[in-house]
């Protein structure tokens, strides 16, 4: 129950908003007394009948005496009459707000009535729920709930009129969204008014043909689905349409424009604009559910997803095919959209951050077909085809994309801004700024620590540099060769210790000359790349995990087919074997240019613990979550040194897995740069090892992996939360695993 907030309220007008209002206002006692006005005496005596209302005035005056609240709930066209009649009637600390659709119109009308100096209690709002039944019957304790309700506070709007309505739209469940007035109208107008507009005129044009008997009963899906809301009430949508008439007629504008676009298009057969413009809204609406829960994800602690493991004996066996990999993924798309020609990839992984990195180079106007069971098409529109983008970039979780596009757009005629998820936010960026900004980037990162958002301004003539790479970092490496490209001269960069070498690999599989000598790479600026055909090898950190799962599972048999082992890549395989792992790589071939095995893995022998050698660190870095699992199944200690980057990846893996094993009743130690684990394992003793509990990954896919194969070895039950993030590199996880015979259950919160 929420507390009194409005002694007297005064409703003027009871439809279906009004009196679903008035509802909710009597079941969260936030009111002592309701009284209203309406034209109608039926629907004054039917709201007491009800017990909505203690009163029922036909005239406003009556309603609004001594009211503390006065709700207009009246159609937007009457607004300036009402307000002229009750406002000698008004006390003097009354609040007033409305429920109208458009907002700037109702300003307008108070204005009118109360000149430039509007009352301070007066807070126009909007609540945007459905209408398709109206009249105080209609009205719904719930009519609110989950629904957003706009509020458009004026400059004249006082800070308690403004947080007792947040609190009476929230006490409806409703989610309150302040809005500036003329912001509302244009965002209604695109989001509600075209849409009914087009779905009135397209029924209209229909209609009006001779044949239009046959056309409405042959109509199957597309037209009942396009055309539902053209039944809505025609006097409320005239009202709308003249109300919000200047941000209505921009919003038309911009129809008939798109609409212009993709006529030409067709009458030139000019198929691939056409794909390129068909599969850019297809999959920004297919995700723009997944774009938008940005926002459940930046706010604290919110999980959306768990994962829960049930004590057991288990298997794990088979032979899987697992998804591509995402180094490979995001740099195919990346250079295919920059070269000449167009790229043809398979084995794309459909994962969240590739999807990224391919949705924001069709947001610069590159036509990319698919994917479509891991085959993308790339229409390459060359080193100086990119364009504007009209919004930021929104790179989810992918640290991938950022970092490598804040090389490629620093070098663009255009100014661009890149976003991120609650994870990706808090990474560090100025690690790939800062020799972006020696090379003659303008390029600015967030905040004290450097965190995204990323704004760039375009239009700079990069120099090539040199740069010591101060941390052993593929992405910041490939970040500046990617600018390199457009760069005067030479840009070259040495690393510390070698990194996986896709960007340099691909570069060349484009015909783009990239030197390596030693730890030195380098290219020339000013080439271009030539379309070509990418064959994604299968992705050895998501291969990891079932590796670690078979290393620690007695009688387990799994084969990972196809996965790429390049040689900056094959830390894991390394590291398993010096513990002892029954692991062999069979069947070494070439794909795409790759170097690709099988792998094969039996669980027929205790882990053994080791001292991690740090010179595979930078070539298993993403691998160590899962290791730590096999690390604590193993016998003796365990210890990793020379990784403190992982502390900077999707979430401080150290800590977060320090923090998780304990949960599961490991001894484990965590430093500056690394772990020491105590390993629980015992010769040819295959019981539990892990106790079960509450895992948190902080979002990060990698945690939520490794935990899930401890389920393997576990005496008691393992709930993971924040799983959702999964689906960014390794979508197909939770089948693979539990076909293998692990029992993954899975919750939607
Ligand atoms: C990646 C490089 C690595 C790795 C990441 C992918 C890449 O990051 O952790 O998952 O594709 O270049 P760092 O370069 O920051 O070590």
């Amino acid at each position: 129950m929420s507390e009194t907030l409005f002694n007297k309220v005064a409703f003027i007008g009871l439809g279906l908003i009004g009196s679903s209002l008035a509802r909710v206002m009597l079941a969260e006692h936030l009111v002592t007394t309701i009284v209203a006005s309406t034209r109608s005496r039926k629907t004054l005596e039917d709201a007491k009948a009800l017990g909505l209302i203690s009163e029922g005035y036909s005239d406003p005056i009556d309603a609004v005496k001594g009211a503390d609240l006065v709700i207009l709930a009246l159609p937007v066209r009457a607004t300036q009459k009402v307000l002229q009649q009750i406002k000698p009637y008004l006390t003097e600390n009354v609040i007033l707000t409305d429920v109208g659709s458009t907002k700037g119109n109702v300003v307008e009308a108070a204005k009118a009535v109360f000149g430039e100096q509007l009352p301070a209690g007066f807070v126009p709002g909007h609540p945007i729920a459905g209408a398709e039944h109206t009249g105080v019957h209609a009205g719904k304790v719930d009519l609110f709930v989950n629904h957003k309700v706009i509020l458009t506070p004026l400059a004249t709007s006082a800070t308690l009129a403004v947080s007792k309505l947040t609190q009476m739209w929230q006490a409806a469940k409703a989610e309150v969204i302040c809005m500036d007035v003329d912001k509302h109208d244009e965002v209604l107008a695109h989001t509600s008014h075209l849409p009914h507009l087009m779905a009135f005129n397209l029924v209209e044009q229909l209609a009006n043909r001779e044949d239009n008997l046959d056309i409405f009963r042959y109509a199957a899906g597309g037209f009942r689905d396009f055309s539902r809301i053209a039944a809505s009430d025609p006097q409320m949508w005239h009202d709308i349409f003249f109300a919000n008439k200047k941000a209505i007629l921009n919003a038309v504008d911009g129809f008939e424009s798109q609409l212009k676009i993709l006529r030409q298009l067709i009458e030139d057969e000019n198929s691939q604009a056409l794909m390129g413009l068909l599969g850019h809204a297809q999959a920004a609406r297919q995700h723009f559910n997944h774009m938008l829960a940005q926002k459940p994800l930046m706010e604290k602690n919110k999980v959306t997803q768990q994962f829960t493991i049930l004590p057991g004996n288990k298997t794990f066996k088979g032979k899987f095919t697992v998804p591509g990999d995402k180094s490979v993924s995001h740099r195919s798309i990346m250079f295919g959209a920059i070269a000449e020609g167009t790229t043809h990839v398979t084995g794309f992984l459909e994962g969240e951050d590739a999807l990224a990195t391919l949705q924001a180079f069709r947001s610069m106007g590159v036509s990319i077909e698919g994917p479509k069971n891991g085959e993308v098409t790339i229409h390459g529109v060359g080193m100086n085809g990119l364009k504007a983008p009209t919004g930021a970039l929104y790179m989810g979780n992918s640290g991938t994309s950022m970092r490598l596009l804040s090389g490629l757009l620093s070098a663009q005629a255009f100014d661009s801004v890149m976003t991120g998820d609650a994870s990706l936010s808090k990474r560090p960026m100025e690690r790939i700024a800062k020799p972006l900004r020696q090379m003659g980037a303008q390029i600015q990162t967030t905040g004290e620590r450097g965190t995204p958002p990323v704004s760039i301004a375009g239009g700079q003539n990069l120099q090539g540099i040199h740069y010591d790479l101060p941390m052993a970092s593929a992405q910041v490496k490939s970040g500046i060769l990617l600018a390199g490209l457009w760069a005067k001269g030479e840009t070259s960069v040495t690393e510390p210790e070698p990194t996986r070498d896709h960007t340099e690999r691909m570069l060349r599989a484009f015909g783009y000359d990239v030197k390596t000598e030693g730890n030195r790479i380098s290219l020339q600026g000013g080439g271009k790349l030539t379309a070509t055909e990418i064959q994604v090898p299968s992705d050895i950190s998501s291969a990891a995990f079932f590796m670690v799962g078979a290393a620690i599972t007695e009688g387990s048999d799994v084969i990972l087919e196809a996965v790429g082992i390049n040689p900056t890549r094959t830390g894991v395989i390394e590291i398993l074997k010096q513990m002892g792992a029954d692991l062999t790589v069979e069947n070494e071939r070439i794909a795409g240019g790759e170097p690709i095995a099988d792998i094969h893995i039996k669980g027929t022998r205790t882990l053994k613990g080791i001292h991690m050698p740090e010179d595979q660190v930078p070539l298993a870095i993403d691998e160590f979550p899962a290791l730590f699992i096999a690390a604590a199944c193993a016998e003796g200690q365990t210890i990793l040194t020379g990784a403190a980057e992982l502390r900077v990846k999707e979430s401080d893996r150290i800590q977060v897995m320090a923090d998780g094993l304990k949960v599961m009743g490991i001894d484990c130690t965590p430093t500056e740069d690394g772990i020491i684990i105590e390993g629980k394992g015992k010769a040819d003793d295959w019981s539990a090892i892990f106790n079960g509990g509450e895992i948190e990954s902080h979002h990060d896919h990698r945690i939520a992996m490794s935990f899930s194969m401890a389920g393997l070895r576990t005496s008691g039950e393992i709930t993971i939360t924040g799983t959702e993030t999964v689906a960014t590199s390794f979508p197909t996880f939770t089948e693979l695993a539990n076909r293998a015979g692990l029992d993954i259950q899975i919750s939607e919160l």
